[in-house]
């Protein structure tokens, strides 16, 4: 039978010499696993002598426990002595400046733009959830540049043209969709709202639209895709880990699925994470917990994982020494999935990428969001940059984008561009934190009525026809990257496969 231990037994156990935690009602002994975490043994420190399922559930995939050996399961914890002493830290501080939050989420179809659907997913989650999904680099100049810069692109509406048909379908990588518009990966969804990554899939299920699952995410990839529709297809994001083993077996797990993932997303453009102060500024909130559980010597401004924001434990463990020369090939050697790369902020790594065809079949222009180098460029200026000195690229394979979309308008600017797909992250974040699976379909009804109706008065059927003559790009020229070509140096040819 199981050990029943009461709360002030468990209570003890908080150090690095001996570290328990609750979970879902079990007592671990998760002493000898703290190196191995993949956020960091701090982050555990801080829950440690506590019932952490709060802090645990919305992060970590279903199964995540089966890791620990079984001895690390002491038994149960007496529920009735569950007290203050036992609870999670709270993770919001009373604060009499904070507005109280509204009980309930708003009804969706009140939420006619992103603007409000944000809003309204600020007002539903915590303050912790906020922090990391809104968060971006430094001074956020990237972030905010992103959107901003597609206000600088004018439309060329033609006249006379009927506009009583309209179709936004399209294909990516060859896989048909209802429209161009996709989901681009974005960790810890159930940070958000229970739904999850699977309420992401449920509600591009609706529209037949593409989801790419982050590395990161909450949900196991087998739970997110158990209910796709027929057709519905999904890419995987890979992060590559230091424990290239620990790639290689999810490389193969996918493919596994390959009824469903239909590509690897490998991302580049977070080799380390960006400073993201608004959410590492969190972990100041609990200082008093870390610094019970660390101890003297540690501090909580130290660096390293467990300590920043959410945003700097995930990415421990994540490779940083990848290049052109050797990631491909040991790529090529793990899936035959097509891959697709993100992060690519250059015409001149557009172009390299090209070389790699048909290994590499796509790449997604991105800043990540601008959460990784502050003043990086928005795609739109990749895509001006493409345009210039390697228009080819975009005929060998596939350009996508995101970061910043926030209207129908953007998303056809970026086709006009010669981008054929269009990725929302933190869209769907906040479509998921504002109500759920209904949340993001929300996001979904509002963005592409608002792509059918530009569609329409620019005197366009289909996505197809798209291109430059729709818009006006003058005023964004000065700005677009200006010196050498870079492609005849001989520093860019592809490595050997
Ligand atoms: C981030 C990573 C995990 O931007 O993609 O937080």
């Amino acid at each position: 039978m199981s050990k029943i231990f009461t709360a002030e037994e468990v209570a003890t156990h908080n150090t690095a010499e001996s570290c328990w935690v609750v979970l879902y009602g079990n007592v671990y002994d998760v002493t000898s696993f703290l190196p191995e975490h993949p956020g960091g043994s701090k982050i555990i420190l801080k829950l440690a002598g506590r019932d952490a399922t709060e802090e645990y559930d919305p992060i970590h995939p279903e199964g995540t426990l089966d890791e620990l050996p079984p001895e690390a399961k002491l038994g149960t914890i007496d529920p009735k002595t569950l007290s203050s002493a036992l609870a999670p830290a709270s993770e919001e501080p009373q604060d009499a400046t904070e507005p109280s939050k509204p009980s309930g989420p708003p009804p969706l179809e009140f939420l006619m733009n992103m603007n409000e659907i944000e809003e309204a997913a600020a007002s539903q989650i915590s303050r912790k959830a906020w922090a990391y999904y809104f968060s971006a680099s430094d001074d956020m100049v990237s972030k905010n540049f992103n959107n901003a810069v597609y206000n600088s692109i004018l439309l060329r509406p033609r006249m006379f043209v009927d506009c009583s048909r309209w179709d936004t379908s399209t294909a990516l990588l060859g896989h048909p969709v209802g429209l161009p518009l996709f989901v681009a990966p974005a960790a810890m969804a159930r940070l958000a709202h229970a739904d999850g990554e699977a309420g992401i899939a449920r509600a591009c299920s609706k529209f037949n639209a593409l989801q790419i699952l982050s590395q990161n995410a909450s949900m196991k990839p087998e739970q997110v895709v158990a209910g796709a529709a027929p057709g519905q297809v999904f890419g995987w994001q890979l992060y590559v880990q230091n424990q290239r083993s620990k790639s290689e077996a999810m490389l193969k797990r996918i493919g596994g699925m390959r009824d469903k993932f239909k590509f690897i997303v490998l991302t580049l453009d977070a080799a380390v994470p960006g400073k993201r102060e608004l959410d590492e500024k969190q972990q100041f909130l609990n200082n008093s917990a870390v610094t019970a559980a660390v101890g003297e010597g540690s501090k909580p401004d130290e660096k390293g994982p467990g300590v920043g924001g959410v945003g700097q434990q995930l990415f421990f463990g994540t490779a940083c020494d990848l290049t052109w020369q050797t990631t491909l090939p040991w790529l090529a050697k793990h899936t035959d999935l097509p891959i697709v790369l993100k992060g690519i902020q250059t015409h001149e790594d557009a172009y390299l990428a090209a070389q790699y065809a048909p290994q590499v079949k796509g790449i997604i222009l991105s800043n990540h969001g601008g959460r990784a180098l502050d003043t990086a460029p928005p795609a739109v200026h990749t895509l001006l940059e493409i345009r210039k000195y390697c228009p080819e690229v975009l005929n060998t394979i596939e350009v996508w984008v995101d970061g910043g979309i926030k209207r129908g308008t953007d998303i056809v600017k970026a086709l006009c561009l010669g981008a054929k797909g269009v990725g929302i992250g933190r869209g769907a974040l906040y479509g998921l934190g504002a109500g759920g699976q209904k949340g993001v379909e929300r996001v979904f009804d509002i963005l592409k009525g608002e792509v059918e109706t530009c569609m329409r008065l620019l005197g366009v059927e289909k996505v197809s026809q798209l291109g430059p003559r729709f818009i006006n790009t003058s005023s964004l020229e000065r700005d677009i990257y200006n010196g050498p070509s870079n492609l005849d140096t001989g520093l860019w040819t592809k490595a050997k496969l």
